[in-house]
């Protein structure tokens, strides 16, 4: 099997809980992924598997996650539990599930946790959605905040704006950050912000920071895996490439058609033949 048991200490047939997200135990290392396959992959080597709604502009092709609902959420939620058994599975909040108020947060949260079997989700929004993730952890949700530039925000602050920029912002995105940790969030995504801001917020806050565009001294670090792999045709700054599988895809795909065209595929080796 693929599992190594080695990784974070986890022990055979164990799935990390909220107990190994202890802050300064890090850095914990996050990935998103969206299918079993690619869990399978990622599983091994990561802390934390993030079921991002980055699924809609990933593996849907539209240009925001805004489409994204929480029925899909929760089949390539359910799609992920069954490719890991070792990371700890957080499962995004999609637009419109949450935000009108704690008590639909709490209803929708709670399909997702049981239609999927994860052990978390995460929802965007600082000081005005503290009540609604004070609602979940009261209810047994476990909570992942995200802070920053918030990609469901997009249309209403005018594009994927990198934030803390000006006196106004530092001092919003630290009273975010205080009021989710306060609230009962056992982690924060901080996403797109200047790195002292993130830097600052990390050394204020007493749970787990995880950056993406904000600052190495977060706790710990995610990028979407399909940026990392090379899918992403124009990837944001703060992604980096760490592989680029598509010319081995292309590689294989050209040739499958030129065995095809040519009548060298099938041969009798794939086909059925009477004993
Ligand atoms: O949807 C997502 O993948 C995310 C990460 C970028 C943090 O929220």
């Amino acid at each position: 099997m693929y599992r190594n048991s080695s990784i974070s200490g986890a022990a055979p047939g164990s799935r990390l809980t909220l107990a190994h997200f202890v802050k300064g135990k890090g850095p914990f290392v996050c990935l998103t992924a969206y299918t079993t396959p690619m869990a399978q992959l990622v599983d091994p080597h990561v802390d934390l598997i993030l079921v991002g709604d980055s699924v809609g502009m990933v593996l849907y092709g539209y240009d925001t996650t805004l489409p994204v609902t929480l029925d899909m959420m929760i089949a390539h939620g359910a799609a992920v539990m069954r490719g890991s058994q070792h990371a700890l599975v957080v499962v995004d909040m999609p637009y419109g599930s949450y935000e009108q108020s704690p008590q639909q947060a709490l209803a929708n949260a709670q399909r997702v946790i049981a239609e999927t079997g994860c052990s978390a989700v995460k929802l965007e929004g600082g000081q005005e959605m503290a009540a609604t993730i004070r609602h979940l952890t009261q209810n047994n949700i476990a909570v992942v905040g995200h802070i920053g530039l918030l990609p469901q925000s997009v249309e209403k602050t005018g594009g994927y704006k990198i934030q803390g920029k000006t006196e106004d912002q530092i001092a919003r995105l630290k009273a975010d950050a205080l009021a989710v940790a306060a609230a009962g969030a056992f982690a924060m995504v901080i996403e797109g912000t200047l790195e002292p801001v993130a830097r600052e917020i990390t050394g204020a806050v007493s749970i787990p920071t995880i950056g993406i565009g904000a600052s190495p001294t977060c706790d710990g670090q995610i990028l979407v895996i399909d940026d990392i792999l090379g899918f992403t045709a124009k990837p944001p700054r703060f992604a980096k490439k760490f592989a680029d599988v598509t010319p081995v895809i292309a590689a294989a795909v050209k040739d499958y058609a030129d065995a095809v065209r040519a009548g060298q595929f099938p041969t009798l080796e794939q086909c059925f033949t009477a004993k």
